[in-house]
């Protein structure tokens, strides 16, 4: 029973997470979602929002769950018995710190970290990005499910 936590702030999910998630639900027995809760990050969404929003942009995922945790993710994985951590890996720049942290959490507790290179077409998409072209009016469908592009859309543009 191989099991993984793919870890983020997913502030909101994006597809090119969808995807990572997807793919390493095919890969793991077992797939935790962890969303950090840590408001030094100053999320435009609160953790239940964050949850609320992975959970509805995965098709059904048996073997999928989502949850909070705070601290350290190395923590996390030892409190869960995790196999490994999965990440999504966009770009040399995205490699380059996500190596540090591989090397780091492997110190700190022995898990592996395995990095999933994203599907080219989403290679550039990222959680900052979308916020702020949602924030300008512009299209953001094709980077997001559906029900994220709804929650993203500026309140006075809304049904009453
Ligand atoms: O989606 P993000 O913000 O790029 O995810 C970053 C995340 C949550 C994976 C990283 O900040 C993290 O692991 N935070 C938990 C605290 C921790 O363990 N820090 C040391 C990392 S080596």
């Amino acid at each position: 029973m191989r099991k993984a936590v793919i870890p983020g702030s997913f502030d909101p999910v994006t597809l090119g997470h969808v995807d990572v998630i997807e793919r390493a639900a095919r890969l793991f027995d077992d797939v935790v979602v962890a969303v950090l809760a840590n408001d030094a990050k100053r999320p435009l969404f609160s953790i239940e929002d964050r949850i609320d929003m992975v959970r509805a942009s995965l098709a059904d995922q048996a073997n999928v769950s989502v949850t909070s945790f705070s601290g350290l993710l190395a923590d996390f994985c030892t409190a869960q018995g995790a196999d490994a951590v999965v990440k999504g890996l966009r770009s040399a720049v995205d490699a380059e710190v996500e190596m540090q942290m591989a090397h780091m959490n492997r110190h700190l507790s022995g898990v592996e970290t395995i990095l999933l290179s994203t599907s080219a077409g989403l290679s550039f998409v990222s959680s900052s990005l979308v916020k702020e072209i949602a924030r300008m009016g512009g299209d953001i469908s094709g980077l997001v499910t559906a029900y994220v592009q709804e929650r993203l859309r500026p309140r006075d543009d809304r049904a009453v």
